[in-house]
């Protein structure tokens, strides 16, 4: 299970004070499992690990092996946000870190797209499915956001052109809403099989319901152990107690953030495998708590690779930070530091030893500088990289973000600062209904 050490704040933070925010994220806590709080018509994925039928994995196992008959061998995921993020997180996590150069075929390449704009990017992946069996998943809840759309614009006249229309209705799977939005309609117009996302699962709490699943089980990756995983976590973080690490975790970061004035958070990684963690970290707090004018800005950083970059700052600049270490007990692969009889690189002392010992040592050191500079240190550890594990902290990072979001006092379940730039990317589109817009936005230019 995920555990929570917050003894690197200690020596900034006030035990009375910390002891008021443990009250108030028990307030919380309370709020979130009464489902009496501000948007209490998204809490569908506080008991997905208990509630997902085993039926829902079967048939998107179905897929899959319907999809492997066909000899498909580049899965094309289509989303953005929500729709998007959590998947990748578990596609990068769970993959062999050399998954492409190796060109293992156990399982079907999963490559996202509809999560940006850019000509060269959607113009290669043309490139890379002329190369390859294709089949396609387009993820959308409203159904009318338009970077997926684009693409799937396109990654769907490639399909239809290349295998013929019946074929590519085999071929191409949505993940919708259940009635309404574009991509349901056309969907059931086409004949596509079709996944809901749940009406009360917003988008960055989705990554159990198909949103995340279908993916990752077409990927070839372990959908019942992420499962399993977050059932644990739902389990355990399910009991009010000051040592709830959810309650822990959102006491202290209010705590920082409010009477202590560390307005950003660090996620900090020493894994390249949890890189995309971060991303999904940092969407699920930046859109859920950053509103009505507060929040804590989340940020990332990779290391030893940033240490030797963004370290400088964390270690000396403006002291607005405070940094959550993701500690991964044990490595799940062996690689022993071998001895060298001229030892010209100097490395002998490390003979014999692994190296996740030294990746260890880092992180222990530079906690330890870190606290030394004033950036208080929290710490969330799993015991390694595996699908149970991910599983588990997907959970703990959502449940503890509706705790936190409670004890800030905001909405954890709305995003209403999104429309601003849709409104105004619409208005320079051109969109049909947006002449005025159109009109305002083009007088100040
Ligand atoms: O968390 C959210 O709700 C958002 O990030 C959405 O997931 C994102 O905007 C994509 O929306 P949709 O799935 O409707 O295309």
């Amino acid at each position: 299970m995920v555990k929570v050490d917050v003894k690197g704040c200690c020596g900034f933070v006030d035990g009375a004070k910390y002891q008021e925010y443990v009250g108030k994220a028990l307030q919380a806590f309370d709020t979130l499992v009464a489902g009496n709080g501000a948007g209490n018509d998204f809490l569908g994925w506080k008991h997905l690990p208990s509630e997902t039928p085993e039926s829902l994995v079967a048939e998107c196992e179905a897929v899959r092996d319907c999809w492997n008959a066909k000899g498909v061998d580049l899965v094309v995921a289509i989303g953005i946000g929500g729709s998007y993020l959590g998947a990748k997180c578990a596609v990068e996590a769970l993959s062999h870190n050399f998954a492409k150069q190796l060109a293992r075929k156990d399982a079907p390449e999963v490559v996202f797209a509809g999560n940006n704009l850019s000509e060269e990017y959607l113009a290669e992946l043309m490139d890379l499915c002329a190369e390859r069996n294709v089949a396609c998943i387009v993820i959308s809840k409203s159904g009318t956001t338009t970077e997926p759309a684009v693409a799937f614009r396109i990654v769907k006249q490639y399909i239809e052109d290349t295998y013929g229309k019946k074929d590519a209705a085999e071929r191409i799977v949505a993940i919708t809403d259940a009635k309404k939005g574009a991509l349901k309609t056309l969907s059931t117009q086409e004949g596509y099989k079709t996944f809901v996302v749940p009406d009360n699962v917003g988008g960055r709490f989705s990554v159990l319901t198909p949103v995340g699943m279908l993916p990752i089980v077409v990927g070839g990756f372990d959908m019942r152990a992420i499962l399993a995983g977050a059932l644990e976590a739902e389990k355990a973080l399910a009991v009010k107690s000051e040592e709830n690490p959810a309650i822990v975790y959102a006491a202290m970061r209010n705590l920082l953030y409010k009477e202590y004035g560390k307005k950003v958070e660090i996620l900090v990684n020493y894994n390249p495998k949890f890189t995309y963690l971060a991303e999904w970290w940092k969407q699920l707090y930046g859109e859920s708590e950053g509103k009505d004018g507060v929040g804590i800005f989340p940020a990332s950083v990779n290391n030893t690779a940033d240490l030797h970059s963004m370290g400088q700052f964390i270690q000396e600049g403006d002291r607005v930070m405070f940094e959550t270490v993701v500690h991964v007990e044990k490595s799940t692969r062996s690689v022993v530091i071998g001895s060298d009889e001229q030892n010209l690189d100097q490395l002998n002392y490390l003979a014999g030893k692994h190296v996740e010992h030294c990746n260890h040592m880092a992180e222990l050191g530079t906690v330890i500088a870190h606290e030394d500079g004033g950036v208080p240190q929290m710490q969330v550890s799993v015991e390694k990289v595996d699908a149970f594990n991910l599983g588990s902290l997907f959970y703990f990072f959502e449940f503890a973000c509706g705790v936190s979001a409670y004890t800030l006092g905001v909405n954890p379940f709305n995003q209403p600062g999104v429309e601003a730039y849709k409104k105004n990317m619409f208005a320079l589109l051109e969109k049909p209904g947006y002449e005025e817009a159109t009109k305002a936005i083009k007088a100040r230019l």
